[in-house]
């Protein structure tokens, strides 16, 4: 595969200072005023000032100079305006407003979490003892950036620029709706869904287990009730636990564990779901909200006066 993970993501919001002090308490690494880092993956976010919340850019990593002459001559061919940059082509989605940066990057290498130890039904595995998670008191730290949905104004056009131009391939599909899209080895790097106006509608940081989830969320939660959107559950597509959180700009912020990985393209049927159900499952009924944020209203207004 020419790509092989996502590198960073760029987010404006009009609140700098405040959001960053969010996503260090949601255990990212701050690297100085704007940047932070995950535990395997790095440098992987940004934060700057923008008059409304928004993606400005998304990395993609390749492994050699070759991928980016690929990356460059697939995007040409969709027809779609690129830079080459001394070590990176850049190209400019129509439908998210997007800036995608495909650069060389090194893999993100996983040192393999514990096996904890469980209990199930006939099987004691853990022995005489507790539980190990619930001796855990350090901070959770998420391993790496896992992915990025963002509302395309032209969900058409933002599917071709993915994966014809910047070469994402499809792992599923919700009918007129939403793509599921790849990069890595990971069922999804980014989603792409129909929405009105283009934004941001969540980040997902991998963490190691459920454990890790509970205990990132309600931590958050201690501090402020107010940011819970939606959880804890499981994704029906994909496969992963997961607990959305809201940062101070509006953002959702996700904690998951435990997604699907295709690691044989072969062996992986994507699938077209049709409703609701495919969303999770199991969990909290999904709220409005999720679906549709808040502040859309506010965004679509602030775009066209922009
Ligand atoms: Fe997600």
């Amino acid at each position: 595969m020419a790509l092989h993970r996502l590198t960073s993501v760029c987010i404006g919001v009009p609140n700098v200072a405040e959001t960053a002090a969010y996503y260090e308490e949601f255990g990212l690494t701050r690297l100085d005023d704007d940047r932070f880092a995950t535990v395997d993956g790095g440098e992987q976010l940004r934060i700057v000032h923008s008059p409304r919340r928004r993606v400005l850019e998304l990395g993609v990593g390749v492994a050699d100079p070759d991928d980016l002459d690929s990356a460059a001559a697939r995007l040409a061919a969709a027809g779609v305006a690129a830079s080459r940059i001394a070590d990176a082509v850049t190209a400019v989605d129509p439908g998210t407003q997007v800036r995608v940066v495909i650069s060389i990057a090194d893999p993100v290498l996983q040192a393999a979490a514990p096996v904890i130890a469980q209990n199930a039904p006939g099987q004691a595995d853990r022995g005489t003892a507790r539980a190990e998670p619930i001796d855990r008191r350090d901070h959770v730290r998420p391993r790496k950036l896992g992915h990025v949905v963002l509302g395309s104004a032209d969900l058409e056009a933002s599917e071709r620029f993915f994966t014809d131009g910047v070469g994402f391939k499809v792992s599923d599909s919700i009918a007129d709706a939403a793509s599921f899209l790849r990069c890595s080895t990971d069922h999804h790097n980014l989603l792409v869904q129909a929405a009105p106006v283009s934004f941001l509608h969540h980040t997902s940081w991998q963490v190691d287990d459920v454990d890790e989830i509970g205990r990132g969320a309600t931590a958050l939660l201690n501090k402020d009730p107010a940011r819970h959107v939606w959880g804890l559950g499981r994704h029906h597509v994909g496969s992963n636990f997961f607990w959305y959180l809201k940062d101070p700009a509006g953002n959702f912020s996700e904690y998951y564990a435990d997604m699907d990985c295709i690691i044989d393209d072969q062996l992986w049927k994507p699938e077209i779901w049709g409703d609701i159900r495919a969303l999770y499952s199991w969990g909290p009924p999904v709220p409005g909200s999720f679906l549709a944020p808040d502040d859309l209203a506010e965004l679509m207004a602030a775009a066209h006066g922009s």
